[in-house]
This record gives C-alpha cells, sequence and structure tokens, in this order.
C-alpha cells in the first residue's frame, strides 16, 4: 500500500482547488472557538490548514483538538489560494489521520539555550531556522557540483583513510589500521585530485575532510565538507578566475532557489547580489601594507571592536586581520602570493621570488572569514622533493606524488572550498556550527 501524500506543499500553486492529501508534522496549532489553525511542515514548505468545526465530523475535529507540537499526521482538504498566508495557500481541512500522536516536544516555542538545542541536534534541525540553513547548503552542494559539471570537470572520489599528511602535520586524527600501524584521516583530498587532473584533465573530489586542529572558534569544525577542483594547465591567474566564476555561480543559485529560506534567515540579500566577476585581488605584500595603515589609524575590528593587531611581513593572519581586510572591499577578496613558510610544502614559488607562493585566500565580505584556499602546484620533481624534505616529510611516503611530476608534468592549480563556509556566509549565520547537520568541534561532539 502507498503512504506517499497527494504532493507536496512547495507545490501548492499546481493544486489549487483540488481536494488533496498532505503528510507531514504540526509545527505549532492554534485554536479559537470553532477553529483550530494547524501549521503543517512536510519538509518542502510548511502551510496553514483550517478545521472549522461545521465542515469535519465531531471525531475529526476532536482529533485536530488533540494534535501535539510534531505529531506526525495525514490532513485531507481542499487548498485555496490566499494572498495573506506566507506561503500563499491554505488548506481547508476534511479530514485528519494521526499517524503518531507526539507527547512533550522538548523544543517548544520559547527561547533555549545554545547548550541545550545542540544537544536536541537531532530535533532542532527541524526549526525553522536550522531547516533554511541546510537547504541552504544542500543548493550551495547542488550547485557547486553543476557548475563543475558544466565545465567539464569530472568527480574524481578521494579517500578518507590516507597513509600521509597534506596539509602539515600538527592536526591530524590518527587510527590503528590493523597491523599496518597509523592511517590518517583526511586533511584534504588535493594529493589524490592530482592524480585524476593527468586522468581527466579536470577533476574534482567533494567529501568530509578532518583537522584536529586546536581552534575553538566560531569558524572551526574538526570535520567538515570540501569541494577541491583540480586542473592541468592552469596558473594561478587561472585558478582565480575559475573561482571567482565558481563562487558566483553558487551565490546567484542560492539567490534563485532559496528566496524564502534567505528571507526566514532575516539575511540581507542585497550584499550578495552585487557578487558577481571579478573580485578585488591583492597581494600578500600589498595586505600587509594595509594591516599597518589600519593599526597606525586606530583601527577596530566587528564584532567586539577590538583593536588590530599589529603584523609585520612574514606573518599569517588571524582571522581579525582577514575580516578587517574584507571589510575594506564589498565583494569576496583574494589575497595572493603568501610567504612561503606559512603555506603547505607543494605550492609554486613566484618567480624571481621564492619567498611568496602563487597562492591565494579568498576571504568572504562580512567578517565570515576565508572561504577558499588554492595554489598552484609545484610541477618540477627536484624542487617538489627539496620542499618535502624542507618541511620534515619522508620523501619514501611521497613517492606516489612524485611519480605525477615524472611522467607527463604539467602546471596545474587548484583549490578547495569548506561548504560551512560557504553556507555561513550565504545564510549570514555567524556560527559555523549550525552550516552542518552535526558539527562536530573542538570541545563536544553532539549527538
Ligand atoms: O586552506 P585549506 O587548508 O586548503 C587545503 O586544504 C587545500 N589542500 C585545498 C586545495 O587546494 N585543494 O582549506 C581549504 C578551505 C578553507 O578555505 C576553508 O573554507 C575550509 O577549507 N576549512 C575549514 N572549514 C571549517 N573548519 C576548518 N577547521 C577548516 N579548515 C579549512
Ligand atoms: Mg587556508
Amino acid at each position: 500500500m502507498a503512504l506517499l501524500p497527494s504532493m507536496y506543499i512547495r507545490d501548492s500553486a499546481d493544486h489549487v482547488g483540488e481536494a488533496v492529501k498532505l503528510a507531514g508534522w504540526v509545527y505549532n496549532k492554534t485554536e479559537k472557538g470553532k477553529l483550530v489553525f494547524i501549521q503543517l511542515r512536510d519538509g518542502t514548505a510548511t502551510i496553514q490548514c483550517v478545521v472549522f468545526k461545521k465542515n469535519v465530523s465531531e471525531e475529526v475535529f476532536a482529533r485536530a483538538k488533540e494534535l501535539t507540537q510534531e505529531s506526525s499526521c495525514y490532513i485531507h482538504g481542499t487548498l485555496r489560494a490566499d494572498e495573506r498566508s506566507s506561503l500563499g495557500f491554505e488548506l481547508d481541512v476534511t479530514d485528519i489521520e494521526i499517524v503518531h500522536l507526539t507527547q512533550n516536544y522538548p523544543i517548544t516555542p520559547k527561547e533555549h539555550g545554545t547548550q541545550f538545542l545542540m544537544e536536541h541536534r537531532h530535533l532542532w534541525v527541524r526549526s525553522a531556522k536550522q531547516h533554511a540553513l541546510l537547504r541552504i547548503r544542500a543548493q550551495v552542494i547542488a550547485a557547486a557540483q553543476e557548475y563543475l559539471n558544466s565545465e567539464h570537470f569530472v568527480r574524481y572520489d578521494s579517500p578518507i583513510l590516507t597513509a600521509t599528511a597534506a596539509e602539515g602535520t600538527s592536526d591530524l586524527f590518527a587510527t590503528e589500521y590493523f597491523d599496518l600501524g597509523n592511517a590518517y584521516l583526511a586533511q584534504t583530498g588535493q594529493l589524490y585530485v592530482e592524480s585524476g587532473m593527468a586522468t581527466f584533465g579536470r577533476v574534482y573530489c567533494f567529501g568530509p575532510t578532518f583537522r584536529a586542529e586546536k581552534s575553538k572558534t566560531r569558524r572551526h569544525l574538526t570535520e567538515f565538507w570540501m569541494i577541491e577542483p583540480e586542473f592541468a594547465f592552469a596558473d594561478q591567474d587561472d585558478n582565480m578566475e575559475l573561482q571567482e566564476n565558481f563562487v558566483s555561480y553558487i551565490v546567484q543559485r542560492v539567490l534563485d532557489r532559496c528566496e524564502d529560506d534567505l528571507k526566514i534567515l532575516e539575511r540581507d540579500t542585497s550584499k550578495l547580489e552585487n557578487i558577481v566577476p571579478p573580485f578585488p585581488r591583492i597581494s600578500y605584500d600589498e595586505a600587509i601594507e594595509k594591516i599597518k595603515e589600519g593599526v597606525a589609524a586606530g583601527a577596530t575590528v566587528a564584532p567586539d571592536n577590538a583593536p588590530l593587531a599589529p603584523l609585520e611581513w612574514g606573518d599569517d593572519f588571524g582571522a581579525p586581520h582577514e575580516t578587517y581586510l574584507a571589510s575594506l572591499f564589498d565583494k569576496p577578496l583574494f589575497i595572493y602570493n603568501y610567504p612561503t613558510k606559512v603555506k603547505a610544502f607543494y605550492m609554486q614559488p613566484a618567480e624571481g621570488r621564492p619567498e611568496v607562493v602563487r597562492c591565494a585566500d579568498m576571504i568572504a565580505p562580512e567578517g565570515y572569514g576565508e572561504i577558499i584556499g588554492g595554489s598552484q602546484r609545484i610541477h618540477d620533481a627536484e624542487l617538489l622533493e627539496a620542499r618535502i624534505r624542507e618541511h620534515g616529510l619522508d620523501v619514501a611516503d611521497y613517492q606516489w606524488y612524485l611519480d605525477l611530476r615524472r611522467y607527463g608534468s604539467v602546471p596545474h592549480s587548484g583549490f578547495g572550498m569548506g561548504i560551512e563556509r560557504c553556507v555561513a556566509w550565504l545564510a549570514g549565520t555567524r556560527h559555523i556550527r549550525e552550516a552542518i547537520p552535526f558539527p562536530r568541534q573542538l570541545y563536544r561532539i553532539y549527538p
């Protein structure tokens, strides 16, 4: 027997005047004499269902009164256009079938603390704002893959259990791997997609990545999802061009497809509408100068208006420096050519300036921080081997990676975008923990 509803609430416009059967959960309910108003959500949208005593049997009216928050049910009725409702449609109820009557749902319309909500994350995801955030997440992922697929990038999956480090050895999660010693959870799929680069020319991997970083900030997760394109015969300029097109596509798709979700989140979309190529680009050298000027002028940084900390050439930026630099522009900002010593071993040195590498970070506007890290990769086997040694890594572990430079080596580039950082920015949520169904953070693993 089929259990499906006859339609989904999001498709209401196609069913006006029809007798329909909806299936979902009671989001909220109010009673007013001979009327019961049920806000029914089916995952696609929420609709107001109006139960009028004189239109239904006594049993059905009693059932309507009995329904509680988050009870599951079928509601039958006639769909009607209604200008006053936020959806634009309402249901005049004729019948109700209760599937499960919920008692004492823990999350009520009153305010709850973050700790409580995080402990109830498995239920919190049903709330309107969380639902909106996670729908935006799904659209970011869909749009990202759509864009790459349309540009001839082939999805090429990288392993999660790896033998070696790719982004520094200090923040690796190790796990015992039978009697072979340790395996490590992947920090990135990059080294593996580089092999696919020489197979398909253009590839990307997409999956969870892991960082045992001791960073207790609103921008860090220990498990996050990253999409990592890699392409052949491409330098760092090609790389930045791809990134600005990629990010602009994602932003515009989210604006198109998540209008209601952005409204629920009260996101100021005027700040997203202008996200189109080209994006501003400044070198690391220029960024240092801007920070020095900012420090001299007594600049402070939102949200706590802390004074901008001084920096010297060669230092890596902290989150407040990124926020300050981004605040000087209204689009995502590329900062390129960072000092070699603060970046990963595989990055191509700038011509005539070995102290900087051909890389760029993309910093989101409005203080959402780095959303993309990317670079041109070293394609010379000897230079790459020397860099592996300088970083104190075991060359034996990287022979397969060096092979990619021994057989048909080409200049190539790529980048990684953190899905949750991108979602936090587009949805306008300050804390990255709400941009993933089950966040893993330094100090706590919630359900
Ligand atoms: O800058 P990262 O470390 O770059 C890489 O891993 C490269 N191998 C990518 C590549 O070139 N294929 O990380 C890339 C992005 C960051 O810009 C950020 O968006 C996200 O991954 N990211 C994190 N997101 C959440 N929590 C963390 N701890 C993150 N670390 C990085
Ligand atoms: Mg980075």
